[in-house]
This record gives structure tokens, C-alpha cells and sequence, in this order.
């Protein structure tokens, strides 16, 4: 069964940290292969991850509207659109990544996008764990990706502005009609508990905090150095935190 994690939230509440950390703990912990997909266009999970990008899934959407000759007789599009995804994912041991990357441009892409929507539900039926890293910005919470998720993420810092912020994505989850197992409220950076004031707009939300991820000066030094996540050391603090969170979901038989 491939449990679906996406991450969301405002704009650098640490989306793409938590869903670079989230990969290399649930590979930790066994959840692997793990499909990891950036459907942020200013794409910046593969950098977080120290994986290059060979084509991102909108350059092939280009390509196949530019020349849709270049389906092969006797072969459906959808099958042709998987055979290019799966040319398009990034592999390293335990993990494969696809980079969702622009978003299209004028005129219809309805159906290849239900095709591709179809073939990415399709592929990450194929992996045990999958953890989607969005944008900010809510009117992108896209179907493509985001469609059946089983755990969403919404992350925010644990100030009134956060907490505003969040009640405005879970409503746009809803809007959506996105399917969505559970939504969660992940603070960072979180040093302290909020202040009352805070906390009262956050339990307004009616979604649980799960978790608090410290500030962590190792990852101010690694996004100096440009260094993957996965090679931060044992003991940096917003990993651990990443860690008792994968332990909270385990325990409660989520993951
Ligand atoms: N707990 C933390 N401690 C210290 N620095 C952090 C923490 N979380 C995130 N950061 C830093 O904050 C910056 C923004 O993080 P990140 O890129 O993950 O946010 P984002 O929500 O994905 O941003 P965007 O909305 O631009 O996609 C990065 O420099 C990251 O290293
Ligand atoms: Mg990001």
C-alpha cells in the first residue's frame, strides 16, 4: 500500500525542507521505494535532495503537445505518457524523484493533464510511500498532484500570521474537494509553544498540530553550501523532529 504525504503551507515555512527531511526519514524507517515529486515550479527539492533533473514532466508536456506525432503507431497516449514519465524520473537507491516543473501554458491541456494526473496515480501506486512538495500559494494546490492524498501537511510559523494562513489552506483543501485523508499542522520554526493568543487561532483551525521543528542552524549552513539534506548530521534538531513525527504516524498505524 503507498502512503501518500503532501506538504503545503505559506510561502518559506519550510515546505520543501520537511518534505527533503520526510524522504530521508521514511526511507529510515523501511518506507521504500519512495517517490518523491516537486510540484513546485521554482523547483527546488532535487537541490534538497542532491539529485539532478534530467526532464521535468512539463518539458515533456510541451514536447508531446508541440509534435503529438511522436506517439508511436500502435501505442495509446496514456502508455506513451507513462513510458515518458518513467524516462523522466530521476532514481538513486531507495528513492525516485519527478519534477512536475512549469505550468502550462496557454491553451488546452485538459486532457493530457487527466492523462497525466491518471499516470502519476498510476506510478506511485508502485512505490510504498510518496511525499509531494507543493508551492505556496493556495490556488495551486493542484488535483494533478495532490489528488488522493492520505496524510496533507500544512506548515506554517507559529505566529498569528501563520496561523491565518493556515486556516486559509485548509479551507482552500476543502474548496478543492482535494481528497484528503487527514490534515495536519506542522510549526516551523518552533522553539516555544505559541503564545495563547496563537494557539487560540490555531485550535480555531480545528486541525492538530503534530509537530514543531526547532530552529536548526545546520540548515542555514547547508543552504549556504548548496548540501543535501540527506547529508545532515545525526544529531541536527530539525531532523530528529522529523523523526518523532514519522514515530507519532507509526504509532498511530498511519505509515
Ligand atoms: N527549522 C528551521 N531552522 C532553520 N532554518 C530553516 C528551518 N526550516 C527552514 N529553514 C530555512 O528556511 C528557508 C526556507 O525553507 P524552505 O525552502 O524549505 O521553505 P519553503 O516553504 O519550501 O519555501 P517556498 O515557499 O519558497 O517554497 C531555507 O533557507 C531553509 O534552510
Ligand atoms: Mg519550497
Amino acid at each position: 500500500m503507498t502512503v501518500r504525504i503532501a506538504i503545503a503551507g505559506k510561502g518559506g515555512s519550510g515546505k520543501t525542507t520537511i518534505s527533503a527531511l520526510l524522504c530521508r526519514v521514511l526511507i529510515e524507517n523501511g518506507l521504500k521505494p519512495l517517490l518523491a515529486v516537486d510540484a513546485d515550479p521554482n523547483s527546488c527539492l532535487p537541490d534538497y535532495l542532491g539529485l539532478p533533473v534530467s526532464r521535468t514532466i512539463g518539458e515533456m508536456r510541451e514536447q508531446l503537445r508541440e509534435d503529438p506525432s511522436s506517439v508511436p503507431v500502435g501505442v495509446s497516449k496514456q502508455e506513451w505518457i507513462e513510458q515518458l514519465i518513467h524516462e523522466d524520473l530521476t532514481e538513486a537507491p531507495g528513492l525516485d524523484m519527478l519534477v512536475m516543473g512549469q505550468q502550462e501554458g496557454p491553451g488546452c491541456y485538459c486532457y493530457i493533464n487527466n492523462v497525466l494526473r491518471d499516470c502519476i496515480a498510476e506510478i506511485s501506486g508502485h512505490y510504498r510511500a510518496m511525499v509531494i512538495d507543493n508551492e505556496a500559494g493556495l490556488e495551486h494546490l493542484s488535483r494533478r498532484t495532490n489528488g488522493m492524498v492520505d496524510i496533507m501537511l500544512v506548515a506554517c510559523p507559529p505566529n498569528i500570521i501563520g496561523a491565518r494562513t493556515a486556516g486559509r489552506v485548509i479551507d482552500m483543501i476543502k474548496r478543492l474537494k482535494l481528497e484528503v485523508g487527514r490534515t495536519f499542522l506542522v510549526l516551523n520554526p518552533c522553539d516555544r509553544p505559541p503564545e495563547p493568543a496563537v494557539a487560540e487561532t490555531f485550535a480555531a483551525t480545528g486541525i492538530e498540530i503534530v509537530a514543531g521543528i526547532p530552529t536548526d542552524p545546520a540548515l542555514g549552513a547547508f543552504d549556504v553550501q548548496g548540501r543535501p539534506l540527506m547529508e545532515l548530521p545525526e544529531d541536527s534538531t530539525a531532523l530528529n523532529a522529523v523523526r518523532d513525527l514519522v514515530a507519532l504516524f507509526r504509532k498511530r498505524r498511519w505509515l
